[in-house]
């Protein structure tokens, strides 16, 4: 099953309108492979300088966290409704950021995919165990915990229109990245767990990997039958570093 690649750039609360320049320009002229597909996901203030600045037909503008309301005295959160006005068609939802720092559980995430995918926009769901659960052995058990919530919200057939990030929580921002072989057995138990479901469906669904992704790794990770390219934080900030990621990505095709 050939499934599109996907590689996304997660700015978190970084960058600037020089960077948002510089990083549309450089991607702009790109060669992407064949399948793959590229996401920048900058702070909502960038978003509607960043939407008039890149002109790539591959390459899309996603935002980070969205609101599960549709309107009203919701004071500080950004809709869906706004985020379509600015050429947005991806969502980071359920980061480990806005999991562990703001506390959203499982149940909320799910009622931002069900928003964002009623929408009409794609969902980029975040799902990751922290150090003390791996080295517990619960891996399976914590994303099958974050990842049924969202199956009964919407439902496994809407999984369709959603792409999944694994980012172990120990690998995000440490420089600690899972080796290939341990993301592709945590990727093929996700997949498996889908396919419990509907099978059909998981081996449609993009997976990607997050935790520390470079130009040093991202092939080998990449090459893994089961990930489907990354998500990616420190590298998506360095102008260089993510073009080069893009431009030697190979899609699946
Ligand atoms: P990192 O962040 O690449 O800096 O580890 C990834 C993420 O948090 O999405």
């Amino acid at each position: 099953m050939n499934r599109r690649t996907i590689i996304a750039a997660n700015w978190k609360m970084n960058g600037d309108l020089d960077l948002v320049e510089k990083m549309s320009a450089s991607l702009n002229q790109v060669k992407l492979g064949n399948n793959v597909d590229v996401v920048v996901c900058p702070s909502s203030p960038y978003l509607t300088v960043m939407a008039n600045k890149l002109i790539h037909k591959n390459i899309y503008l996603g935002a980070q966290n969205v609101s599960e309301q549709a309107s009203g005295a919701f004071t500080g959160e950004v809709s869906t409704t706004m985020l379509k006005e600015f050429s947005v068609k991806y969502v980071i939802v359920g980061h480990s950021e806005r999991r562990s720092i703001y506390k959203e559980s499982s149940v909320l995430v799910a009622h931002k995919v069900k928003t964002v995918l009623n929408a009409g926009l794609t969902p980029i769901l975040c799902i990751g165990e922290s150090a003390a659960e791996r080295t517990a052995e619960h891996t399976e058990t914590v994303l099958a915990a974050q990842l049924q919530p969202v199956i009964d919200e919407i439902g496994i057939e809407k999984f369709n229109e959603v792409v999944i990030a694994y980012e172990p929580v120990w690998a995000i921002g440490t420089g600690k990245t899972a080796s290939p072989d341990m993301a592709q057995a945590t990727h093929h138990f996700i997949r498996q767990f889908l396919a419990s479901n509907d099978a059909k469906i998981a081996s449609k669904v993009p997976l990607l990997y997050g935790g520390s992704v470079n130009a040093k790794n991202s092939e080998a990770l990449f090459a893994q039958a089961d990930i489907d390219g990354g998500l990616l934080g420190g590298a998506s900030l360095k102008v260089d570093e993510f073009t080069l990621i893009c431009s030697t990505t190979k899609g699946s095709l």
